[in-house]
């Protein structure tokens, strides 16, 4: 029998974020994130208007609400659900129904790009190699269903390459400086992260772009999905990162 070697996975996005804040280097990349209450997301509202709260230890997009606060009142996006209400107290009523007593966070909401009317993000892909080094070994986006507030392709969400994403919005000379920045985010976090559970392999970043390119991280996956790189027509993108996912024992 093949014996699996221990990959650590940890769900915490709280401690994950935790992490890494104590990194210079990220912390400008990183939204506004607090435990959910019902005075955090007042505040929040009031200085962005527009925020994400969502299950400490989700994965799918699932539970993830995109809560908003207009000029007439406020709103909430939850799967294909939207509803408004007049005052605060009955946004948090309708939303801890949903929420129960369940371990929530509220972060900063960026307005994400989009393409062809649709929002998307980015998905960073940083790997241990066959040298036991961290490696950014692809990058792909991801398009939100129509009606969606969330990316995830367990929602609908559309795989498509970054360069034909990034056309519309950048020369190709700023999107390649772009991925390069990327990658150097997502090395870094990999190892903050890495510094903090030693067990971990790999590093799946979620980043969002806003209308002046510039990126913030959404979340980090120590156990990203490798086969959705299988949608990018470069064939060695994929098959480098399952050469590396095989070699510590994670597919
Ligand atoms: N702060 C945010 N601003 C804008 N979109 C967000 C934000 N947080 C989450 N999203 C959207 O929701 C999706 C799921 O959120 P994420 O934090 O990645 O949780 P999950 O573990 O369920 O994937 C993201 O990929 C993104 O599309
Ligand atoms: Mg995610």
């Amino acid at each position: 029998m093949k014996k699996r070697k221990f990959t650590r996975h940890v769900t915490s996005k709280w401690a994950k974020t935790r992490v890494l804040l104590k990194c210079g280097t990220l912390r400008s990349y990183i939204p506004e994130t607090r435990k959910m209450s019902r005075q955090t997301l007042q505040e929040m509202l009031q200085h962005y208007g527009m925020v994400y709260v969502k299950p400490n230890s989700g994965t799918y997009g699932n539970g993830v609400i995109k809560v908003e606060q207009g000029a007439s009142g406020y709103g909430f996006h939850a799967g294909t659900k939207v509803r408004s209400f007049d005052g605060y107290d009955e946004l948090y009523e309708a939303l801890g129904r949903r929420i129960k007593s369940r371990f929530y966070l509220v972060q900063k909401g960026i307005h994400l790009l989009k393409y062809k009317e649709r929002k998307f993000d980015l998905r960073v892909m940083v790997q241990k190699n066959l040298s036991g080094r961290w490696e950014c070994t692809g990058m792909i986006g991801r398009v939100a269903a129509p009606g969606k507030a969330v990316t995830n392709v367990h929602n609908g969400g559309k795989l498509v390459s970054v360069e034909q994403l990034l056309s519309g919005h950048a020369s190709s000379a700023r999107v390649k400086s772009l991925q390069r920045r990327l990658r150097g985010i997502g090395l870094t976090a990999a190892k903050k992260l890495h510094a903090k559970y030693p067990g971990i392999k790999e590093v799946g970043l979620d980043v969002a772009l806003d209308s002046g390119l510039h990126p913030w991280i959404l979340e980090a996956n120590t156990r990203p999905d490798p086969f959705i790189f299988r949608k990018l027509k470069d064939r060695r993108i994929f098959s480098r990162i399952y050469r590396y996912a095989k070699a510590y024992g994670r597919v």
